[in-house]
């Protein structure tokens, strides 16, 4: 195989590197592994199977060298016994009785030995599939968001469709296939050899001119092969970026111009495509022509060895001191030079659609290896009361939450109340390692206090909550919850503490009940209804044809912005944290409802610790601090009132806001 020109796909985000030689086989290797550890017995079996039928498929031209010579006989006793045909007969009838019999046995042994090799070979195909959807899905939630920031979503998906297809070919076709003519070839060699060395010396020559053949096609679609599997993930990325973008396309007009945009890279994968499956579609037809020389060759050889009786080395003459070819031999060989060149050229045409496998699973290992969200925190969230001023741990809900941090060096755990009290100390951050997009923070949530960011778009108001969530980790700086820096708390405990309404509003398919529960997966329908009612949701869901029952589909598009928006704040209000992030929660709720939400929000954010963001300053008005942030700076903080005394910029953006409304 030709691993020089294996190159790696260089996805959105995924480095096009190069100089790596070695990917195929290590990919072989580990396509291997992954099958092997969990079908190892059955991978066994199946392959004892393979071999069994394989043997069984050489029988035949050790039947046929069998058959001719109890002809040869049979005329022998005609011709020189002076045997009469029918006396002949009978006499051999018992020899061709049992070699038919043998024969019969040999085809049924084969016939059950592949009837239970494919049933196997579908239970380990779809089961090593399901686990590796698995384990990609699994790893996939594991990613930080940074990886479905810079990898184009429809070429994720296509992970999943399109290179888990290439690893169905493989596991289910192609490596027993390569199993079967390897172990047929050599089989057939071992007898060839026994019977002849000139006439496997022509098969020989073939397999060289064939194996030719194959490194000068197939070691050109190799690299077309992998451009193909790139180009599928890119059609699919495409589409489905379309799909989403539907509307924005059809009040934009831009239907030509995205037919266009498909039509080019449609027209790349038709290419790759093409050039790749050109190659491996042109080797049948090459193959099957040598195959047909050779057999003529062999026939010539053969014939020609034969009436010139010259001395034909073998290995069975080794034995029996034969030392010239009959005819029997050449019938035999006949058969087996056919059989010879058909598992040759299976054998380059799996090569190719192990070389496509190889591309997908290369591609699926790629996201398999991506790092996944680093979790070093040890401070564990727990449920705790207070005894005599002391915090213990207990195991019931209490609705009071401690931090647990436990001591390494002493071998103590303390246990800190959560308050949910945040402080940025000094902090900056780059998405990209490079731009500066907050620029030394300092920032102090007292447990309780509603503070809101404002700013203009772009500002870095997102990205500050994005930054307590622990989305991304910091350039430089800290971030403490309740003192305790954020790094040292495990994630999954940080996030519980946090309720969070998000800018972009994800609902899932399911009920809006199921979407509620979202929240907290233990909360009650009663939990569920009365965090509705707190964010004012509960009137229109009541209005929805069936109620909180109602399915939502495709992220909630049969409601309107405001109603999304509405049901992601009594899904935070369900969790019930004591920190609340909420980023333009309200923008797109009309003034009117506004201020109906507003009540209802008011109440969620009673006794919490209360991150606000909004673009419409009349929400943040009566928050305790007001931040102003600027290019990731905050210029101004302090109360409503003594922002609007300062006439500073907070006072022009509400002014203007003002002006605005
Ligand atoms: N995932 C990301 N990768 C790289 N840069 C980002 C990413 N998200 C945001 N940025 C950049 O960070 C800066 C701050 O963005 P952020 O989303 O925090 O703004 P914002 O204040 O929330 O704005 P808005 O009011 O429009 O929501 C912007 O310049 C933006 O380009
Ligand atoms: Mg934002």
């Amino acid at each position: 195989m030709n691993n020089g020109k294996m190159r790696r796909p260089g996805g959105p985000g995924g480095p096009g590197g190069h100089g790596r030689p070695k990917a195929k086989k290590g990919t072989f290797k580990r396509v291997l592994k992954c099958l092997f550890e969990d079908y190892k017995g059955m991978l066994i079996v199946k392959y004892v199977l393979i071999a069994v039928f394989a043997l069984v498929s050489v029988a035949p031209a050790i039947y046929i060298n069998q058959m001719v010579r109890i002809m040869n006989d049979g005329l022998d006793l005609i011709r020189k016994q002076g045997m009469t045909p029918a006396d002949a007969l009978e006499k051999m009838m018992p020899i061709i009785l049992t070699s038919v019999g043998i024969m019969l046995c040999i085809y049924v042994i084969g016939l059950l030995a592949a009837f239970f090799h494919t049933r196997l070979g579908a239970i380990i195909t779809q089961g090593f599939l399901y686990t590796m959807r698995r384990r990609m899905f699994n790893h996939m939630q594991s990613l930080p968001v940074k990886y479905f920031d810079t990898h184009n979503h429809g070429d994720v998906m296509s992970h999943y469709t399109n290179d888990i297809d290439t690893l169905r070919q493989l596991v289910s076709q192609s490596l027993p296939a390569m199993f079967q003519s390897i172990l047929t070839v050599v089989v057939l060699f071992a007898v060839m050899l026994s019977y002849s060395l000139w006439l496997t010396l022509v098969v020989i020559v073939g397999v060289i001119a064939m194996s030719f053949v194959t490194k000068f096609i197939g070691g050109n679609s190799a690299k077309y092969f992998m451009k193909q599997q790139r180009s599928i993930g890119r059609t699919e990325g495409f589409v489905e970026e379309m799909m989403n973008g539907q509307k924005v396309i059809k009040v934009f007009c831009h239907e030509e111009q995205s037919k266009k945009d498909f039509d080019e890279i449609n027209g790349q994968l038709c290419d790759d495509a093409t050039k790749a499956n050109r190659f491996a579609n042109i080797m049948m037809p090459i193959m099957g022509n040598i195959g047909n020389v050779l057999y003529v060759l062999t026939a010539f050889v053969g014939g020609a060895v034969v009436i010139s009786g010259i001395f034909n080395p073998s290995l069975a003459g080794i034995f029996t001191g034969e030392t010239v070819l009959d005819v029997a031999i050449v019938a035999a060989f006949m058969g087996m030079t056919r059989q010879f060149t058909q598992q040759i050229s299976q054998l380059s045409q799996q090569t190719n659609s192990i070389i496509m496998a190889l591309a997908g699973a290369d591609r699926i290992f790629t996201m398999l290896d991506e790092e996944p969200e680093a979790d070093e925190g040890y401070v564990t969230l727990v449920n705790a009361r207070e005894v005599d001023g002391e915090i213990v741990e207990v195991p019931e809900h209490t609705g009071m939450w401690a931090w647990k941090h436990p001591h390494k060096a002493e071998g103590t755990v303390t246990y800190t109340k959560m308050q949910g009290d945040i402080v940025f100390d000094n902090v900056d951050f780059s998405y990209d390692g490079e731009k500066l997009v907050l620029e030394d923070i300092r920032l102090y949530a007292e447990p309780g206090q509603k503070v809101a960011l404002v700013g203009a778009t772009g500002a870095g108001k997102t990205t500050i909550t994005n930054l307590i969530n622990r989305f991304y980790d910091l350039a430089d700086g800290k971030v403490r919850y309740d003192g305790i820096n954020i790094n040292k708390i495990k994630k999954d405990d940080l996030r519980r503490s946090l309720g969070v309404v998000l800018q972009d509003v994800s609902l899932f398919t399911g009920t809006v009940m199921e979407n509620l529960r979202y929240g907290r997966l233990d909360a009650t329908d009663e939990d569920c209804i009365a965090a509705a009612k707190l964010a004012n949701a509960d009137g229109f869901i009541r209005m929805l044809p069936d109620g909180y029952n109602t399915m939502l589909t495709g992220g909630g598009a049969g409601l309107s912005q405001g109603q999304r928006q509405l049901i992601s704040i009594a899904r935070a209000a369900v969790a019930d944290p004591p920190v609340m992030i909420l980023d333009e929660a309200t923008s797109s709720i009309d003034t009117m409802t506004e201020e109906i939400v507003q009540k209802g929000m008011d109440a969620l954010m009673k006794g919490r610790t209360v991150f606000v963001i909004a673009h419409r300053l009349s929400t943040v008005k009566n928050s305790d601090v007001i931040m102003v942030l600027d290019h990731g700076r905050i210029i101004e903080r302090g109360s409503h009132d003594k922002l609007i005394a300062e006439r500073g910029t907070y006072y022009k953006l509400y002014t203007g806001a003002f002006e605005l409304e």
